[in-house]
């Protein structure tokens, strides 16, 4: 998923900061790979993990509801709550397709349900603490949206690479193509509002970084 050029639409800011992002993300690989191979050779525990990434593309859309509902909301924002809320569906039609049952979002049909939460929350009490009080919800949304689809992108972009290689039915190429969208979109909203500031983004994605680790190995304890 990464852009290799300066002709990407969100210009040679997101090229370079999607580049430094995969470099700083490399060693988290070969973990990620080998669990997401685990899982998709046991359809039950695959069917869970998706049913986990339908709970947080649904956090994510509510997120933007709860936060977004001023008179001016535009076209970009209602599009992307529309686009997450989708993902939510796509990724629970293919979590009970895979698993063979209907799947709720309770502990026995997610995986690490309580880490999954607790990526999100932490994440957006970071974004409000680094951006400060005053900042408004906008801003908020647009950094926690931001910095979520930089690694929404990598992880599906794995997540993607390694179902093809498993020769597996189920294709992330529509959902990639909406995330790549969004992250474009939030830089650009941001470096348009001159809100952009790459000490923000800088510290965003490093606490991310802790919070994905976190995540992660709780996910490889649930497939253990
Ligand atoms: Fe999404
Ligand atoms: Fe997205």
């Amino acid at each position: 998923m990464l852009l290799k050029d300066d002709t990407a639409p969100g210009g040679p800011w997101l090229a370079n900061a999607l580049a430094r992002f995969a470099a700083g993300a490399d060693d988290l690989v070969p973990t990620t790979r080998a669990l997401l191979v685990r899982t998709i050779a046991a359809p039950a525990q695959h069917g869970r993990l998706i049913n986990t990434l339908s709970l947080l593309e649904h956090m994510g859309s509510h997120k933007i509801m709860a936060t977004q509902h001023r008179a001016d909301i535009d076209q970009a924002t209602l599009r992307h709550v529309a686009e997450e809320a989708h993902h939510a569906y796509f990724m629970k039609r293919q979590a009970e397709k895979t698993a063979d049952r209907p799947l709720e979002y309770v502990a026995a049909d997610l995986l690490a349900p309580a880490a999954a939460r607790m990526y999100f929350q932490r994440l957006e009490a970071a974004t409000v603490r680094t951006l400060g009080r005053d900042c408004g919800p906008r801003a908020a949304y647009l950094y926690m949206s931001m910095i979520v689809e930089f690694r929404a992108l990598w992880f599906y972009g794995l997540y993607q690479e390694t179902l093809q290689r498993a020769h597996h039915v189920l294709s992330l190429k529509r959902v990639i193509g909406e995330e790549q969208n969004h992250l474009d979109e939030m830089a650009t909203r941001l470096e348009a509002a001159g809100e952009r500031s790459d000490a923000h983004v800088t510290s965003l994605l490093a606490r991310e970084r802790t919070l994905f680790v976190r995540l992660l190995s709780a996910f490889d304890q649930a497939v253990a």
